[in-house]
């Protein structure tokens, strides 16, 4: 497959004819643990994959931005004037780069007209964070053209108001890392002082993805649902968010609430818990407490935050039936369909594969891709 890098160039060329100046880059993420934690200002290890958003651009003298979208319907066009102020449009990916500019704006910056052209390979809806990496690659491409010095994690910030602005109330996690990541680490994020560390993933590990392809989407009630549950029993447990809570809390205040609030509580606790020991598994090496972690990860957003899908689900026991018990797999990302992501040793990937081949369209009618990976550097911007 054609580089992104490259394939946005050629876009550029034969779509403006001429040479582009700049080139951005930010790829989507996977999340090894900590899910639905972020928005509770507790912890994430995502981990930035091979698959990103490439954008080159050329400032066109204008006080609008112009746009080429390679991949939307064979090629996409838009258009729209550098505002502080955010006017959707019509098509919806335009909508976060309108939002962006309007934000970056409101912080009191120039920004002025760019011709660009846009493209990228992450599959859309696997849950692997395609918006975020739209975000971070233009917040980016803005902050560096104009010189603004905006540092990559506030252009994080500014990727997740640029989701709100658009229907999604999430959290910090997926900016975070696709600006943020570096080669062969996962980032551990305490999602309320910001503060990140890279945590080693030991090289003779690898990542694979597996995409249902039954899309995920967040834009929509479940995902804000779940975050108003959460809120809600942060406030029954009189603590500023769940981050602040612990399971002795949760239980003593068990009956002032419903069980739905529990179960979405004890998640949330729980999951906070395992994202700290799953670092400490990481740097112990240690893929057999990884998996206990990473299991019960997936069973704790199936049973008590009710995120994942059967064919997810299935996928998640084809996996564990083929590598055995000890297999480090869950669900990852916002839920409701996407993917699901394993840690396994080099010599187990075939034997996962070919058991995914065999079962998974059996119980759900697709076929699912597998990705290989490991963990890529974060965002990137260099001058053409
Ligand atoms: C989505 C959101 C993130 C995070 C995850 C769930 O990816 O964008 O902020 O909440 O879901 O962990």
């Amino acid at each position: 497959m054609t580089d992104v890098r490259v394939k946005s160039k050629e876009g550029f060329v034969s779509h403006f004819g001429c040479e582009p100046e700049f080139l951005s880059y930010a790829p989507g993420r996977v999340n090894l643990i900590g899910e639905h934690t972020d928005y509770n200002d507790g912890f994430v290890l995502p981990c930035a994959i091979k698959f990103g958003t490439a954008m080159t651009a050329k400032v066109n003298g204008t006080n609008k931005m112009r746009l080429f979208a390679l991949d939307i319907d064979g090629g996409d066009t838009d258009e729209f004037e550098c505002s502080a102020t955010f006017d959707a449009g019509s098509k919806t990916w335009a909508n976060y780069l309108r939002a962006m500019v309007a934000l970056i704006m409101q912080k009191g910056h120039k920004v002025e007209g760019l011709d660009i052209a846009i493209t990228g390979d992450i599959p859309l809806g696997a849950g692997l964070s395609s918006s975020a990496s739209l975000e971070v690659t233009f917040g980016n491409l803005v902050s560096q053209v104009f010189g603004l010095n905006i540092p990559l994690q506030e252009i994080a910030l500014i990727g997740q108001a640029c989701e709100a602005l658009n229907g999604c109330k999430c959290g910090i996690m997926d900016q975070t890392i696709s600006a943020c990541g570096k080669a062969n680490c996962a980032l551990l994020i305490d999602c309320r002082s910001l503060k990140l560390e890279q945590v080693k993933v030991p090289s003779d590990l690898d990542i694979l993805i597996v995409n249902s392809n039954c899309k995920h989407e967040l834009v929509g009630g479940e995902y804000n649902e779940r975050r108003e549950q959460c809120e809600n029993a942060a406030k029954i447990l009189g603590v500023k968010a769940l981050r602040d809570a612990t399971m002795e809390m949760l239980d003593a205040k068990k009956g002032e609430m419903d069980d739905v609030t529990y179960r979405r509580a004890r998640h949330v606790i729980t999951e906070d818990d395992r994202v700290l020991e799953a670092v400490k598994a990481f740097e112990q090496g240690n893929l057999d407490k990884l998996a206990t972690l990473m299991y019960a990860s997936h069973c704790s957003m199936r049973d008590d935050f009710e995120i994942t899908i059967p064919e997810i689900d299935g996928l998640v026991e084809i996996i564990r039936k083929a590598i055995g018990e000890n297999a480090a797999v869950r669900m990852t990302g916002g839920g409701f369909g996407g993917s699901v992501v394993a840690v396994v040793e080099p010599s187990k990937v075939e034997q996962v594969k070919q058991a995914i081949d065999a079962e998974y369209e059996k119980i759900s009618g697709k076929k699912a891709t597998i990705i290989e990976t490991h963990a890529f550097d974060g965002a990137a911007f260099t001058k053409l």
